[in-house]
């Protein structure tokens, strides 16, 4: 058996390595940037690198999304011992004229390269609080060393060298972490359940299905920072007795996927994970499950029938996971930003996390703000945060001189928040009474050009598409609210079909069995309260003078 890492020779490996070049320019490789080009910006760099004879001053690191997306592709050249200097827009073409402009060469950098520069004090980067992200951007995803050198996996080793499992789960609590994959439910609550629970194997599953439409936080964390997520299992897995842990990743998510796989590999390796994890007496054998994309396979109970290879239909709780989860036994299921948020919470301690967000509502969000913002890309923000500093200040506001119209929080299953409530601190409580969710995070706004049934319209689609088909009211229900928005958003609706849209929609609400079903008309309703008057002014025998338009 290999001998279990020294993480402190690791590190310092890594900071002489790294202190061997005067300067290292970091090259976004996550999803948006790609798409914008970044493949060609980092082979260009790495060219115009050998070719000015900089291979020794100069290391270019491929790194995860830092987080301006809708400026990509990024680059930052991180001097030693200087200050950063961040880059948007970076063509291949600006990439090596970046090259050629670092401070070795005499001429001072050319103004293509200068008007790219992007200020560190932007409200974008100034409003946001790195906690789950805190590697973004500064480690190359595929090496170990790179996330040991930044501190990676000591909250593990500080869990099994000075910690009960019990200790830990205290720290989860005084912490006041909440699950992020959507309804908030405390997390220490669900490893006390857990770690109570008898039998011969227990298990624990990161949830990474995510399947809402406009969402990438979960995806970007697994492939961006893989072996956060497996250290944060790995805490999860000790705190609560477990010997089995799964992470499932839907299948479209290939590339986070093919890290997962070879983050396990690289942590068994250096016995991280395994058999008598860093030579103490836990063990833990962990593997990737992969999902076949369907939405419903995000909740739980369908999550586990996957996992156990039968067809991702959910089933009725209780029995929750903790007491009959996979294959019978006991079974924690988290979402991966939860378990990503364990490793900061136990190395800096649960006071520098409760310090973060509200008193309800502890720690950071890390959210996909996508739409029609200025700013667009993937953020982490202090709960308690109001829509509007996000709208206006992290996104820059509404682009192309438009007037905002709503925020959709919660994906398929959350609401729209209007222009008189931008004002609202994102938080669990506050979400929930609004009639939106605060979701896994996918925050899409909306712009004064978009039509509100017609997004009820979509998300419905969306789900109508996605039931399981197991029982009426989600399978024969959301066809049928389809047909009612058709009617209305194509003219031929009458006050007639928005009643039926309405009933129907609260009997869809409270009879269908999983929360896909019981969820699925909340996009309707928020739309509904917030700007009826657009339903009336469809309605071919309405009474638009009854419009209480948002
Ligand atoms: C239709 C549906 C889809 C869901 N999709 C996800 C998902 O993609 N990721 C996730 O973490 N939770 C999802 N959930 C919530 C999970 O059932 C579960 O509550 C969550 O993984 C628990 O983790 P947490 O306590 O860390 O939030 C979904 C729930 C429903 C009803
Ligand atoms: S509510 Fe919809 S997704 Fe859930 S079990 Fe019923 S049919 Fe399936
Ligand atoms: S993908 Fe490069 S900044 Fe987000």
């Amino acid at each position: 058996m290999a001998a279990a890492l020294d993480l402190d020779v690791v590190t310092a490996a890594e900071q002489t390595r790294r202190g061997r070049y005067r300067q290292r320019v970091m090259v976004c490789q996550s999803i948006s940037c790609l798409a914008a080009g970044a493949q060609a910006t980092r082979t260009a760099i790495e060219q115009a690198t050998d070719e000015e004879g900089l291979g020794h001053d100069v290391q270019v690191v491929p790194t995860g999304c830092m987080g301006l997306c809708s400026r990509g592709p990024l680059a930052q050249v991180v001097p030693r011992g200087g200050a950063p200097t961040l880059y948007g827009d970076v063509t291949a073409e600006a990439g090596r004229q970046l090259v050629a402009s670092l401070p070795r060469r005499a001429p001072p950098p050319p103004a293509a390269v200068t008007d790219r520069v992007l200020d560190p004090d932007m409200p974008f980067f100034a409003c946001q609080r790195r906690f789950v992200l805190a590697n973004a951007g500064r480690i190359d995803p595929e090496r170990i060393e790179d996330y040991v050198a930044e501190g990676g996996y000591r909250a593990m080793q500080t869990a099994l060298q000075s910690m009960a499992p019990d200790d830990v789960i205290e720290a989860i609590a005084a912490s006041g972490l909440r699950g992020r994959g959507g309804a908030g439910y405390p997390t220490a609550k669900k490893w006390r359940l857990l770690a109570a629970a008898g039998g011969e194997h227990k298990y624990v599953v990161a949830n990474g299905d995510e399947g809402d439409p406009g969402a990438f936080m979960d995806r970007t964390v697994m492939e961006d920072d893989p072996h956060r997520v497996l250290e944060g299992i790995a805490l999860a897995a000790y705190a609560t007795g477990a010997d089995r842990a799964f992470l499932y990743v839907r299948a479209e998510f290939a590339r986070a996927v093919e890290r997962l796989d070879a983050a396990i590999r690289a942590a068994r390796r250096h016995r991280l994970l395994g058999r008598r994890v860093l030579g103490s007496d836990f063990s833990l054998d962990v593997s990737v499950r992969i999902g076949a994309g369907a939405f419903v396979c995000g909740e739980e109970t369908a999550l586990m029938a996957s996992v156990e290879g039968g067809r991702g239909t959910p089933r009725l709780r209780p029995p929750y996971p903790t007491e009959q989860g996979l294959w019978g036994a006991p079974t924690v299921i988290n979402n991966v930003e939860t378990l990503a948020n364990v490793p900061g919470i136990i190395g800096r301690g649960p006071e520098a996390f409760a310090a973060i967000g509200t008193s309800a509502s502890n720690g950071t969000k890390v959210f996909a703000l996508a739409g029609s913002l200025v700013n667009t890309g993937l953020i982490e923000v202090p709960m308690g945060i109001t829509l509007r500093q996000i709208v206006e200040d992290v996104g820059g506001g509404i682009a192309g001189g438009r007037a905002f119209k709503a925020a959709q929080t919660g994906g398929p299953s959350g609401g729209c928040i209007p222009a008189e409530l931008l004002d609202t601190p994102m938080d669990y409580e506050r979400l929930q009474a609004l009639g939106s969710i605060m979701g896994s995070g996918g925050l899409i706004v909306m712009d004064d050009s978009v039509t509100m049934p017609e997004v009820a319209r979509y998300f419905m689609e969306f789900c109508r598409d996605e039931s399981c088909g197991k029982c009426v009211p989600c399978r024969a229900g959301t066809v049928q609210l389809v047909g009612l928005l058709d009617r209305i958003c194509t003219g031929a609706g009458t006050t007639r079909d928005l009643a039926q849209l309405e009933s129907l929609g609260q009997t869809v609400r409270e009879t269908s069995l999983c929360g896909l079903g019981q969820t699925a008309p909340n996009p309707l309703f928020s739309t509904l309260e917030h700007f009826r008057g657009e339903y009336l002014d469809l309605l071919v025998d309405g009474d638009t003078a009854g419009g209480e338009d948002g």
